[in-house]
């Protein structure tokens, strides 16, 4: 996964979508017994976007890749290939890449989801760079989209409080030789936490029955402590193989994107990596987390309000369920 001769692939474009509801820590506490005060201090978050009845995550995939396509200035026939990093697709099958490539009108491209929870855009990074870097793809729209208000339980405040809908999108195609593109992407695995973040039934383990219905079987679990501990140990690990890989000092970071679950997730994260905060963006207060639409959307951000400037080394890392988690370098 490291780049041997230079970065051969690129960020071409990003885009980004929220839905337009928004559901404050206000609301919440109408809601679950729960306060604007603890969710601030022990998450740092202040509101979440919750999409629509009607919207779909190919819906909201939909907005932030035309988004993508129109910033690197493509067309959706341009395109060669579709992967979404999703685990609230529209349905359990097609995949949510299928649909988005009928609503794009896309070509017949291989369109296909992966299933890394919140590392899932670093995941489709990673493959997009290595099908630009062989010469088999060109042009590949990556997504990270998910819809995880229809997926919590709104009764259980110890999950309630995290999560919001939203999309992120980018254009990866080839590097141009002037040094910028991605410098190096890193993905891991550990099985032994599948328990403390998963959604037990609906898959083909454990049928939904109505018994499983009323224990919230088909909803978010998460042991938020063994996630926490394991995202700043992980996310840091793969931060520091990211440099490693590309030979690149930590003070060569003008920005780090990381996903957006905790704010002193993020804290610890910069005090191990002896990054200053100010060099992190965070939009965890307006957006909670949106697991793999964290990293899109705040990476589009800081692109679209000039923080993030070209020729600026950025450093991305996840975290999600499995627990799979992930790093990339990318020059901009
Ligand atoms: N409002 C008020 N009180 C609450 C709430 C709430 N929303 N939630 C929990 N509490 C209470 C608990 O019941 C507990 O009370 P007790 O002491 O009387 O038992 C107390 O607050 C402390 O609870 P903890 O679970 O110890 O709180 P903690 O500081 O660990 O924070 C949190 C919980 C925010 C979930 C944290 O553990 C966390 O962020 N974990 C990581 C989550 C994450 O990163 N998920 C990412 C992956 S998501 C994906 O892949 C789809």
């Amino acid at each position: 996964m490291a780049s041997e001769h230079g970065p051969q692939s690129r960020i071409v474009g990003t885009g980004a979508y929220a839905p337009e509801r928004v559901l404050t820590n206000r609301d919440l506490e109408k809601l679950v017994d729960t306060s604007d005060d603890w969710i601030s201090e022990r998450t740092g978050i202040k509101q979440r976007h919750i999409a629509r009845d009607d919207e779909a995550a190919s819906d909201m995939a939909l907005i932030a890749a035309r988004r993508a396509l129109e910033s690197a200035g493509l067309a959706p026939s341009d395109l060669d290939m579709i992967i979404v990093g999703t685990i609230s697709g529209d349905v359990p099958m097609p995949s949510c890449a299928a649909y988005l490539q009928r609503k794009l009108g896309a070509g017949p491209i291989p369109s296909f989801d992966v299933s890394a929870a919140c590392a899932g855009f670093l995941y489709a990074m990673s493959i997009a760079d290595q099908f630009v870097r062989t010469g088999v793809h060109q042009r590949i729209l990556i997504v990270g989209v998910e819809l995880l208000s229809r997926l919590v339980d709104w009764e259980d405040r110890t999950t309630c409080v995290l999560f919001g809908d939203g999309a992120g999108a980018a254009v990866i195609g080839p590097a141009l030789g002037d040094g910028r593109g991605v410098l190096s992407t890193r993905l891991y695995t550990d099985a032994s936490l599948t328990e403390s973040l998963c959604i037990p039934a609906g898959g083909s383990r454990e049928r939904i029955t109505p018994e499983g219905l009323l224990q919230k079987r088909d909803k978010v679990q998460m042991v938020g402590k063994d996630i926490f501990k394991a995202a700043v140990k992980n996310m840091t690990q793969a931060s520091r193989a990211a440099l490693d890989t590309a030979g690149m000092p930590t003070d060569s970071v003008r920005w780090v994107v990381p996903h957006q679950a905790n704010l002193r997730i993020i804290t610890q994260i910069a005090e191990r990596l002896d990054i200053p905060l100010e060099r992190f963006v965070i939009n965890i207060e307006r957006y909670g987390n949106t697991s793999s639409a964290s990293i899109p959307i705040a990476l589009d951000e800081g692109i679209r309000d000039g923080r993030i400037k070209p020729g600026d080394t950025v450093l991305m890392c996840a975290l999600g369920a499995g627990v799979s988690w992930g790093s990339a370098l990318v020059r901009m």
